[in-house]
């Protein structure tokens, strides 16, 4: 099936992605660089992204977990010119490859890559810090609820918290799995069941040229 899926993505991204330049240099820079890509997000799931940030006028972005940034440019591509994106990245070697891709890319939008364990550097934010429009947690899998906590703690009303990766090939619902990034997943599933300050919730599974996978979203109350 994995290679239909495959097929079926460059299907979907022949007709609707439109080529963006940025967006292909930075891919082949990270290859460039001897990063895989199987961390990136897929084009059809960037042009998702890109659509909830449009259709909801967003300008303040947190990212958690920039790896290459090459998610960072779909979310900027979204923003009016000053727009804001805040980006994590918690390993120094994909934070270097990030900063160079961002630079290469000149893009009006300001792009704030920090080097970090995100939750250490999220609690040290300014009391005053503006609230995030949309939250992207892409970061280890262990720490969502971590994330979704100090997510709400920066959020607003209707602010849009988007969580890749969380059906990871079924695994969350085999009670035989106890992986640490597992556990995180479903710990983060309840959270989001019973969190009062979420106005509501889903999850889809994905797939496609990443395999078998899914994302959560869920809205500020
Ligand atoms: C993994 C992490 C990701 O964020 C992703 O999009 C795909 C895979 C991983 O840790 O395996
Ligand atoms: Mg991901």
């Amino acid at each position: 099936m994995k290679q239909m899926w495959t097929d079926l993505d460059h299907y979907i991204e022949t007709h609707l992605i439109p080529e963006d330049p940025i967006l292909t240099q930075t891919l082949k820079h990270t290859d460039d660089r001897g990063y895989p890509d199987h961390l990136a997000v897929a084009p059809n799931q960037g042009m998702l992204l890109q659509m909830l940030i449009q259709m909801n006028g967003c300008k303040r972005i947190l990212e958690l977990g920039t790896f290459a940034a090459y998610s960072t440019m779909w979310l900027a591509r979204a923003l009016p010119e000053d727009g804001y994106i805040l980006t994590i990245e918690g390993r120094d070697a994909h934070a270097a490859v990030a900063q160079e891709n961002i630079d290469q890319a000149k893009l009006k939008q300001t792009i704030d890559l920090r080097v970090g364990r995100a939750a250490d550097i999220l609690k040290s934010l300014p009391a005053d810090t503006a609230p995030f429009d949309f939250i992207f947690i892409d970061a280890d899998k262990q720490s969502y609820p971590e994330y979704l906590e100090l997510s709400l703690n920066l959020s607003r009303s209707g602010t849009l918290i988007f969580l890749d990766n969380v059906i990871r090939a079924g695994d969350i619902i085999n009670p035989d799995n106890h992986k640490p990034s597992i556990e995180g997943i479903r710990k983060m599933f309840k959270l989001m069941q019973e969190h009062p300050r979420l106005l509501s919730s889903t999850a889809l599974q994905t797939v496609g040229s990443k395999g078998h996978d899914g994302f959560a979203l869920a809205i500020v109350k």
